[in-house]
């Protein structure tokens, strides 16, 4: 991964950019008057900064760039109860500001990650562990969650209720209000960790959803998961991906989690993890304006794979430049 170039390109612009608003190149003064821990269904989190699943690996290959323990949370790639091989190629293709991809939550399943990727995240005791986990049906659901409740990691369960690229499961389950509720009951029956149900965004009411998955025993939520697109390769004349359609990630789709984000934080009384085109402090700003609890950060972490770091420090200066001392002072009750 060339971290330095694409990396230094990208702080060279926003200095370019920068103005007396922008916080992205404020040098946070390293006084502890703010406070950026959060709390998230009973478990602290240094701050509220994470990775979003599938972006991260399992933080390995990322851990030459980025010091893990700096990290709010490692959220890993999906985990189901046997390996899954993934979609054919291609797989991803860039589009106007973001990506789309249709790996088809290719992981090494349980087996594997309990005996190579927890040990590995348990080096870092500053950092808490969320694992995503995802199934065809619910009982596959159930078996990575069962097999997790023995381990003294992790410390929190994402359930993915919203992939668009696997034909069964994913986000069948997360298209339907009864449906949401169901899997998210079974899955609290089970879990011994606190459970956060991450949501798709390709449905007509966010709140409907958010609203089933709290009813069903949600400790938290987590949204958005990428919309679904599609992309032509005008001169091969053929699909850009070849499962035809792709979920659509990075900056493109931030506004749209923003409004997202604000109307399920208005609607539920669970805590809301924000995502969805974070690329700097200021974008995960906007996410705790309208009600997020914490942030995950996807996309942009394959073109600045240190970003994580860039944000935390970036929310401490604006607290510390509007005087907060806690982060939820950025929330705007509106
Ligand atoms: C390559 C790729 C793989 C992803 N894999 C997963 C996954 O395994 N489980 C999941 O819940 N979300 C997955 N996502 C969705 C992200 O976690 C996130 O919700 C989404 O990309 C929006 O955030 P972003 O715009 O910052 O990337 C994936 C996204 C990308 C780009």
């Amino acid at each position: 991964m060339k971290q330095t170039s694409s990396g230094r390109q990208i702080r060279e612009v926003r200095l370019k950019m920068s103005n007396s608003n922008n916080i992205s190149n404020e040098v946070s003064h390293g006084v502890d008057s703010c406070h950026l821990s959060v709390d998230i269904a009973g478990v602290r989190l240094n701050n509220p900064v994470m990775t979003a699943s599938g972006t991260f690996g399992s933080g390995m290959e990322f851990s030459e760039f980025v010091d893990l323990n700096r990290l709010g949370a490692v959220v890993t790639k999906g985990v189901a109860n046997v390996p899954w091989p993934g979609n054919p190629t291609p797989r991803i293709a860039e589009v106007t500001g973001g990506m789309l991809n249709a790996i088809g939550l290719q992981n090494p399943g349980i087996d594997t990650f309990i005996s190579r990727d927890l040990p590995f995240l348990d080096q870092y005791p500053d950092t808490r562990v969320i694992v995503n986990v995802c199934g065809h049906t619910t009982e596959e659901y159930l078996e990575v969650v069962e097999r997790l409740a023995d381990e003294k990691r992790p410390d929190l369960l994402e359930i993915n209720i919203s992939c668009p690229n696997v034909k069964e499961g994913g986000i069948a389950f997360g298209q339907n209000p009864k449906a949401v509720e169901a899997i998210t009951r079974a899955v609290k029956e089970k879990a011994r960790q606190p459970i956060i149900m991450k949501l798709s965004p390709n449905v007509t009411d966010i709140t409907e959803m958010a609203k089933a998955a709290e009813a069903g025993g949600a400790d938290a939520i987590s949204l958005i998961n990428t919309l679904t697109g599609m992309k032509f390769d005008i001169y091969r004349r053929q699909f850009a991906i070849a499962n035809r359609t792709g979920g659509l990630s990075g900056p493109a789709i931030r506004p749209v989690a923003v409004r997202m984000v604000y109307q399920t934080a208005h609607a539920v009384s669970i805590p809301v993890i924000g995502m969805g085109g974070i690329q700097c402090a200021e974008d995960a700003i906007e996410f705790l304006m309208a009600g997020a609890s914490a942030v995950a950060v996807g996309t942009a972490n394959f073109h600045n794979p240190a970003v994580t770091l860039e944000i935390i420090d970036g929310i401490r200066a604006y607290m510390e430049r509007f005087h907060f001392e806690h982060i939820s002072q950025i929330r705007l009750d509106e």
